[in-house]
């Protein structure tokens, strides 16, 4: 079965074609960055516009790119939360309206879950394992039991780990977006300038949370009270010194889970799944069997929302012409979705 996935809940405009929830037979990735960059954040207007403009182009591109037809498409499969609601809008009216005119079966994808499948399309992983979701919009830590069947452990309480890069680059105007150019800067940096602290969340069900906002405070407001003696306070030592805080923030939670579950195979997934030191931290634990997917299937992209439509189709799931799109997903904590 041959599932059309379409994603547009942030600043990626993805279309793909996946057979059997495995093979990505096409696949288009039209990114944003470009449009946003001088905001250096995504201007949630401007996302819409911009998927609004881009939706067909990049639809017929992908066909075409893989010698397909509309008559090669069992199925649509389309992102309808969490994300941007302007943005999903333009996706799942466009999948409402493909659906329609070939009187195909539609199914609403949630966009969490999906980045969760992402690695299945690369290679098969085993059920249950850990995942972790890092973006500029999710930091989450969570249990999967099954593609459908995740239990959220961990989350932020304030931003969101890509988020918090972003915003320190932005405010020392190191360019955008914010994740790639500290990673960039960082490799020829010192993290051992600046020691900043790492927020005591420890407790109750708190456990596995993170928190960006202190963090964040104290790069840009109080930087002095973090430095070290011997150390110069260049860029290059300010990034290296943020990027392992952060990192090592959420990666000292998800070792904690791993211990407490005994589980140890980890999925991660999101764009600052990209990062060295997290990829560096990770890939050399030797009580983890860590899988990182490859770059396009880490950002938001619409194969992973093919692949997970595909599980859902065969389940019996289908969406009508009311299907509704959520900016947010509710009892993210007390079960999910
Ligand atoms: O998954 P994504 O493309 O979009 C969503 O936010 O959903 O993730 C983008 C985020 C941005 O916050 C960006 O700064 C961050 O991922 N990012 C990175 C790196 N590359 C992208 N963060 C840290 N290190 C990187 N190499
Ligand atoms: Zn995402």
């Amino acid at each position: 079965m041959n599932v059309l996935g379409i994603e547009t809940s942030c600043d990626e405009c993805s279309v793909a074609v996946v057979a059997d929830g495995r093979a990505i037979l096409a696949h288009q990735v039209a990114t944003q960055i470009a449009e946003h960059a001088r905001f250096q954040g995504v201007v949630p207007e401007i996302a819409s516009r911009k998927h609004a403009e881009w939706i067909v182009p990049v639809f017929r591109e992908t066909l075409a790119s893989a010698g397909l037809e509309l008559s090669h498409i069992d199925a649509i499969a389309v992102t309808n939360r969490p994300g941007l609601i302007g943005s999903l809008m333009v996706g799942v009216g466009f999948a409402k309206a493909l659906a329609f005119g070939r009187k195909l079966p539609l199914v609403g994808v949630d966009h969490i879950l999906a980045h969760l499948y992402a690695p299945q399309l690369e290679q098969e992983i085993a059920y249950p394992f850990l995942g972790l979701l890092v973006s500029g919009g999710h930091t989450i830590i969570c249990r999967c039991d099954s593609p459908f069947d995740m239990h959220i452990l961990g989350t932020t309480i304030d931003d969101a780990c890509g988020e918090a890069f972003d915003k320190v680059a932005k405010f020392y105007d190191w360019g955008y977006p914010g994740g790639v150019v500290i990673d960039r800067l960082s490799a020829s940096g010192d993290a051992n300038a600046f020691s900043f602290p790492d927020p005591s969340l420890h407790k109750g069900e708190h456990r596995y949370d993170v928190s960006y906002s202190g963090l964040k405070t104290a790069v840009i407001n109080q930087l002095d009270q973090f430095w070290n003696d011997g150390f110069e306070k260049t860029p290059q030592n300010v990034a290296a010194s943020f990027q392992r805080a952060a990192i090592d923030m959420i990666v000292r939670r998800l070792l904690l889970a791993a211990e407490d579950s005994g589980i140890e195979r980890v999925v991660v997934g999101g764009g600052v799944a990209a990062n060295s030191y997290l990829r560096h931290v990770l890939l050399n634990r030797e009580d983890l069997k860590v899988v990182f997917p490859s770059a396009l299937l880490c950002t938001d992209n619409a194969a992973m929302i093919a692949g997970l439509g595909y599980h859902l189709i065969q389940r019996g799931d289908r969406d009508g012409w009311d299907l509704e799109v959520a900016g947010r997903v509710s009892g993210f904590r007390r079960g999910y979705p």
